[in-house]
């Protein structure tokens, strides 16, 4: 696998230069299953996407992510990309298949020792790694024997592989995040069928019970972070969040009707996890649409989880238009998991789509920023964990795949908008861009490329 191009010199523009503070966090990511293919090598188990991506039909060409970018056998060029880029920051996560084959009980050395060796690495360029525990690929025997996300006992075994990570990996990792966009996940495998366990029987409520149980797995792992930490000077502590994934939504039109479509859209996406990690509780809106299908927090755990974030954690791509439903655009049907949302959705007025058919709409981001800041003030400030410009997979355009063009105007414009809302008091703390390798995306295989480095 051949990296063909670090970020080319952008071409020079006339936009002005903004100034960002010195300790602001740049950085660029990668996933586990995405990234670092060596699937069956150095002890690693098999996790749901090895099961979904090997059986036809499951993603776009058959495409499965065995070898991936290859960053399982490259990761030494890899940090050297990293280093010639000068990020400062790098977010990778870790494959509990290959930590913990089974997800539960042995754990595999060599597993750990490929990590080690990687965050050493990383540490001894300079670059200071940000480690996603859980980024969709749950090991396989999980969903086999525990019925994955659906049972308690997952966020159990979640808990016990997240302090072993701690233990190992502790002191060298100062910034974790436990799971990757729970409410993404949970749709893709329980609504939408379109990501392992691909199950489709009840989405309106199977979703709402898997992210639960990601909710809780990541409280209660926050609350073992802050326990094993308790004896450590404060500023010596790791700091930890959840990564919330929230796309920005916005009212079709002037209408009292479409300004409370696009308020209840926000509570359905980005409320349904942060309102949980900010007070304690589902959004009341959900409540309200739900009822018993949405599961609830006891005490304990509403404390817990109004103590878990350090800072928020933002994955961002795209703006919607909302609208209330109307004789035109009629309320989507009661087994659809989107119908207690109670809202319409519409392409971006004025806005083109990039090549996974998302509205191109970097104005999003900026709003998107306000509403969490004045909705949730979150403490420890906002770092955009993830957002990035997809491109193309194939090579019909050769000289945009390697000058990246669309996607530096796009990173260029949305720098400009958090640079806009930080000089406006919300409190910004880091962008990371998706991704640092083209690599496998999950149901659309190669078709598309996040990469700053291209790879062939
Ligand atoms: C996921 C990435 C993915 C990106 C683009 C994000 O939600 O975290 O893994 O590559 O979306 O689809």
């Amino acid at each position: 696998m051949l990296r063909l191009s670090v970020l080319p010199g952008p071409p020079r523009s006339r936009m002005p230069e903004y100034k960002f503070p010195p300790a602001f966090a740049w950085g660029t990511g990668s996933s586990a299953y995405q990234t670092e293919g060596g699937w069956q090598s150095g002890g690693r188990g098999l996790s749901i996407w090895d099961a979904w991506s090997h059986t036809p039909g499951r993603v776009a060409g058959g495409a499965v992510a065995d070898a991936a970018a290859d960053h399982f056998g490259r990761w030494r060029d890899d940090v050297r990309l990293l280093h010639r880029m000068g990020v400062p920051y790098y977010r990778l996560s870790l494959s509990w298949a290959r930590i913990m084959p089974a997800g539960v009980g042995a754990v595999n050395e060599d597993g750990i020792r490929f990590y080690s060796e990687l965050i050493d690495s990383l540490l001894r360029h300079g670059i200071r790694p940000v480690v996603t525990l859980y980024h969709w690929d749950l090991p396989l025997p999980l969903q086999l024997e525990h019925d994955g996300w659906l049972s308690p006992r997952t966020a159990a075994a979640f808990v016990a592989y997240a302090s072993l990570c701690f233990e190992r990996f502790g002191g060298r990792v100062l910034h974790w995040l436990t799971l990757h966009a729970p409410a993404q996940h949970a749709v893709n495998g329980y609504a939408r069928g379109e990501h392992p366990p691909g199950r489709t029987v009840a989405p309106t409520r199977e979703p709402y019970l898997a992210a639960h149980n990601m909710l809780l797995a990541h409280a209660l792992a926050a609350a073992r972070l802050r326990k094993m930490q308790a004896a450590r000077p404060t500023d010596q502590r790791a700091l930890l969040s959840l990564g919330v994934h929230a796309d920005w939504r916005e009212a079709l039109s002037g209408s009292e009707a479409d300004a409370d479509a696009a308020q209840r859209s926000m509570a359905f996406t980005l409320g349904w996890m942060a309102a949980p990690l900010y007070t304690g509780a589902y959004p009341p809106a959900m409540r309200a649409a739900l009822g018993d299908a949405l599961p609830s927090f006891t005490a304990e755990q509403a404390a817990l989880l109004r103590n878990s974030s350090d800072f928020f954690a933002l994955q961002h791509y795209s703006t919607l238009m909302v609208s209330r439903p109307n004789a035109t655009f009629p309320p989507l049907p009661e087994t659809s998991f989107y119908a207690a949302e109670g809202v319409r959705w519409h392409s971006t007025r004025g806005a083109r789509k990039n090549s996974l058919g998302w509205d191109i709409a970097p104005f999003g981001l900026y709003k998107l920023l306000k509403h969490i800041d004045e909705t949730y003030q979150p403490r420890g400030g906002i770092v955009i964990t993830e957002s990035g410009f997809p491109s193309r997979g194939d090579d019909a355009a050769p000289h945009e795949a390697t000058r990246d063009t669309a996607r530096v105007c796009y990173l260029k414009r949305q720098s400009a908008l958090f640079h806009r809302a930080m000089g406006e008091g919300v409190p910004v703390r880091g962008y990371f861009v998706w991704s640092l390798l083209d690599a496998a995306e999950w149901e659309h295989g190669f078709g598309t490329r996040f990469g700053l480095v291209r790879v062939e």
